[in-house]
């Protein structure tokens, strides 16, 4: 079996069938380094070089931290390539009696596949997955222009972000 960040359990099975066949929604998976996982990330922002090892090393960081990192892809089958990817952190709190909050991270389908509905698949699987572990809510950050692409995957505005940048 293929080593994947998490349980293929955690993926939804009504997302999985919805999509054409000749795409597989899964867990990021280490051979994805070469499979088109970073170029798509880098629709959404800057990536940077990022050497093999600093990827697998990441990756194995997170496959770690059971339960709190969900890095979900979804695969081309005919190109073998990563078009889409989405990020769900689990937050371990004291309040809401030790209560779980997800965070929609990195969310990102490349400029190619967009508008396809990958991307709202992308957002139902982590919404799945953020209420299959027990998050009491799951919250995102998004530009303006994004609002109305949250809005039709069942998201609404919470209020604003503040931000402190220390990579200027
Ligand atoms: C935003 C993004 C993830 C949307 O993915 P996508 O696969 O193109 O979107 P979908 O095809 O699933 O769109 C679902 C619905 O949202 C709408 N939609 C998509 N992007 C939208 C946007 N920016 N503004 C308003 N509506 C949008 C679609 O028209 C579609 O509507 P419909 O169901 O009425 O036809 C994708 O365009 C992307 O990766 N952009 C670059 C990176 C980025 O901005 N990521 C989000 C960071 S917060």
């Amino acid at each position: 079996m293929a080593d994947e960040l998490f349980s293929n359990s955690y993926i939804s099975f009504d997302v999985a069938k919805e999509l054409e066949p000749n795409y597989r929604i899964r867990p990021l998976q280490p051979s994805d380094y070469h499979g088109g996982f970073l170029r798509t990330l880098a629709d959404l922002t800057t990536v940077g070089a990022i050497t093999e090892q600093r990827f697998i090393d990441q990756y194995e960081f997170m496959k770690h931290r059971q339960g709190e990192y969900f890095v979900v892809v979804i695969e081309n089958l005919l190109t073998g390539q990563v078009v889409g990817t989405g990020t769900l952190v689990v937050e371990h709190k004291f309040i809401h009696e030790c209560g779980l909050v997800g965070h929609i991270e990195d969310i990102a389908v490349a400029k190619s596949e967009q508008g396809k509905k990958l991307g709202i698949k992308l957002i139902r699987a982590l919404t799945f997955i953020g209420e299959k572990v027990g998050c009491y809510k799951i919250i995102l950050d998004c530009s303006p222009h994004n609002e109305q692409f949250y809005v039709k995957c069942g998201y609404e505005n919470g209020g604003f972000e503040m931000v402190k940048r220390f990579d200027k």
